[in-house]
């Protein structure tokens, strides 16, 4: 059984379009999950250790001041399309759209006011919360009315998260959570004792904006290669890595499967990451550098977090060799990602 209990957690100020953000608060025996109407975010995750103590997994911050200031993403959904779009530039039927440009001369995560900074509409389920969202025909320089479900549900140790879209024009479209886990609990110094593994035979590489280069490179022999655990901290000094903040190719098919792992030996927690997505962005906070103050007033050095981001592989708008990233007014967008938590 899993209890759903909603509160106030804040109030946006008049210029930031003075709504309530609520919070969402999911509880089963194994894990407790907290998530804020604004930008569907995963404001806390707690999930039992080797102990059975419990821990806080995800950074993020106590209060909506924190999330109204500048932050990387923490925890939220983003979209219209998560990740990077060359010069915020692509063609669909023909004709040409140009977005907003955020990320030097790249658009990232959906532009300036993307999915993350936005309030959702929430209707509470028996295990968990769906939110609703219109994104109008041309926000951000996206093409079309764009109806957008995000559902989290949580069984047990198992938290569901699935993405629903509707399109009134062709529209690029890839959904994700940008989440960023420490599993020693948040606030940790960094993530080197961590054991990771992603299912990907290839990977991207990306150029110095970090917009993929078209090629589809092999895993084997690289420091890419991570079908079999790596003890983080180790395999960074040996393939002289400043960090991962790439997307990883996984096996076209649409249905479930596991795509990655992360395991903390020291507490005995694991997350596994299950998704019916064609893409997944493993992301080592390279660009956290202590400055945000978080939870409990802790800070975020860099390395002290990872995501791992079920998606379309980046700029795939512009590259007809990747996945199929453009959703039709007949069509529906539907994925999900499962976050399975546990400990032994
Ligand atoms: C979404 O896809 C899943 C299969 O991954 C399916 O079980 C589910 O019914 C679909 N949802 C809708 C609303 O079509």
């Amino acid at each position: 059984m899993t209890e759903v209990k909603r509160e106030v957690f804040g109030q946006m100020s008049q210029e930031e379009g003075g709504g309530v953000v609520e919070k969402f608060i999911l509880k089963s025996d194994s894990v407790k999950v907290e998530i804020l109407s604004l930008g569907c975010i995963i404001s806390a995750l707690e999930m039992k250790g080797r102990d059975g103590e419990f821990s806080d997994v995800v950074l993020g911050f106590d209060t909506l001041e924190g999330y109204m200031r500048k932050h990387p993403f923490f925890g939220a959904v983003v979209g219209r399309v998560a990740n990077r779009i060359a010069k915020g530039r692509f063609i669909v039927d023909g004709k040409e759209y140009q977005l907003f440009l955020n990320n030097g001369p790249n658009s990232l995560h959906g532009g300036a006011r993307g999915f993350d900074k936005v309030l959702w509409s929430p209707q509470v389920l028996p295990n968990g919360i769906c939110f609703f969202r219109l994104s109008p025909d041309g926000e951000e320089g996206y093409p079309g009315d764009l109806k957008v479900w995000v559902t989290y549900m949580l069984t047990g140790g198992e938290l569901a998260i699935n993405y629903r879209a509707q399109t009134s024009k062709a529209t690029p479209i890839s959904l994700t959570n940008h989440a960023y886990f420490n599993l020693a609990g948040q606030g940790s110094r960094d993530i080197y004792d961590h054991e990771i593994s992603i299912e990907a035979d290839s990977y991207l590489p990306v150029d110095d904006t970090k917009i993929p280069t078209g090629e589809v490179a092999a895993v084997q022999g690289t420091g890419f290669d991570l079908r079999q655990p790596v003890l983080l901290g180790k395999h960074l000094q040996k393939f002289r890595l400043d960090g991962f903040d790439h997307n990883f190719c996984l096996q076209q098919a649409e249905a479930r499967r596991l795509v990655a792992r992360a395991h903390h030996p020291p507490t005995g927690r694991t997350m596994e990451v299950h998704s019916t997505q064609p893409g997944i962005q493993f992301y080592t906070g390279n660009n956290l550098d202590g400055s945000l103050k978080g939870k409990g007033a802790v800070t975020y050095p860099r390395h002290s977090a990872f995501c791992l981001e079920t998606q379309n592989w980046p700029d795939a708008v512009n590259k007809p060799h990747f996945p199929n990233t453009i959703l039709r007014p007949d069509e529906e967008y539907n994925h999900t990602t499962w976050l399975v938590f546990s400990a032994a």
